[in-house]
């Protein structure tokens, strides 16, 4: 099998308003692999409500992330876009997988520790995510998962539950690899800490031209440099940097000057994917949905009827 032919799948949380740090570093990535990949994208809306009770804001956060990841490029044509509560299949394997893993090997999830170290409430959903990550992930007979670093130990979970099922009722499941975009750079915020929505320092990706300048001038300049580098370190992924070398020696010192063009750069860059952003509408949201169900569905019910066969719930 070449790796094109390779079947990707990946989840997203449906999580809110992104930034140019999750742009580069993980939308413009997936974008440029569902190109050259036969891929199902999956919206996490059963794994959201692990954390969210405002229904509002999730049916909103769904139809914000469909919309992000058409603007990016993904084309709803070629890939599989569907959300996990279309496909009940998801919930009805990881039930299955649950009473295959034991608590103990779930306690020792990062991400499970790490979310009720910071005080979110340890409810059994939370605790059963890996699980229900990995029946998103096995039903489709999945080869690779790109993923942030943070998602490596849930893949790895994913290939326990495959082989775990295998062992005790015959080989059903391909154990998948995580991909991970190591070579990604950590965008910088605008205190030049890592950008990030816990931190605060965000440019925003999709925002009007007003706010995304905002944002660009609060970033932290620093008045005895002679480069602003906040500043430079974000310019820097929308330009070369043989082509900011004549703007920063001739702005030497005009930290307002050199934020303007940087707003001017980013503006550029952003504004075709914004109004392509904002051509697209919920109703065709919502029919990238059904016919993603529809096709995810079909695997996924398969799949299905094979391991209730298999567990001996079938008769
Ligand atoms: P945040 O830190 O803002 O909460 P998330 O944890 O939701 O961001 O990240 C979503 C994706 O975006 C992940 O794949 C993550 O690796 C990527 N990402 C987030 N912030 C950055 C950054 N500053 N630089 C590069 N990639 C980032
Ligand atoms: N847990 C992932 C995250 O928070 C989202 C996710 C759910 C996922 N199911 C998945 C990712 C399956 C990859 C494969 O980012």
């Amino acid at each position: 099998m070449s790796d094109t032919q390779a079947r990707i799948f990946t989840g997203l949380q449906p999580s809110g308003k992104l930034h140019i740090g999750n742009y580069f570093g993980s939308l413009k990535p997936m974008a440029d692999l569902f190109e050259s990949h036969q891929g199902l994208l999956m919206i996490a809306d059963y794994h959201a409500l692990t954390s969210l009770r405002r229904p509002a804001q999730l049916r909103e956060n769904i139809i914000d992330v469909v919309k992000d990841y058409i603007a990016v490029g993904i084309n709803p044509t070629n890939s599989t876009i569907f959300k996990q509560s279309d496909v009940p299949e998801h919930t009805e394997l990881a039930w299955i997988f649950d009473c295959l893993v034991t608590v103990p090997f779930l306690q020792q999830a990062h991400a499970y520790k790490d979310k009720v170290a910071k005080g979110l409430e340890a409810n059994a959903g939370l605790f059963t995510y890996p699980m229900l990550m990995a029946a998103d992930i096995l039903l489709y007979d999945t080869d690779i998962v790109p993923v942030g670093k943070d998602q490596q130990q849930h893949v790895e979970y994913a290939r326990e539950a495959a082989a775990k099922f295998n062992l005790a009722f015959g080989p059903t499941f391909k154990e998948p690899k995580e991909m991970i975009q190591e070579e990604v750079a950590i965008v910088p915020g605008t205190d030049g800490k890592k950008m990030s929505k816990s931190y605060g320092n965000t440019i925003p990706l999709f925002a009007s031209k007003a706010d995304i300048a905002a944002a660009v001038m609060n970033i932290v300049t620093d008045s005895t440099g002679e480069r602003p580098e906040n500043v430079y370190a974000i310019h820097k992924l929308f330009k070369s940097e043989a082509e900011l070398a004549g703007l920063y020696e001739e702005k030497k010192g005009k930290y307002k000057d050199l934020k303007e063009a940087l707003i001017e750069d980013i503006e550029a860059f952003v504004a075709p994917m914004r109004a392509k952003r904002d051509n697209i509408t919920d109703e065709e949201v919502k029919k990238v949905l059904a016919e993603g169900a529809a096709k995810a569905r079909t695997i996924a019910s398969a799949k299905m009827a094979d391991v209730r066969k298999k567990v001996g719930v079938s008769l």
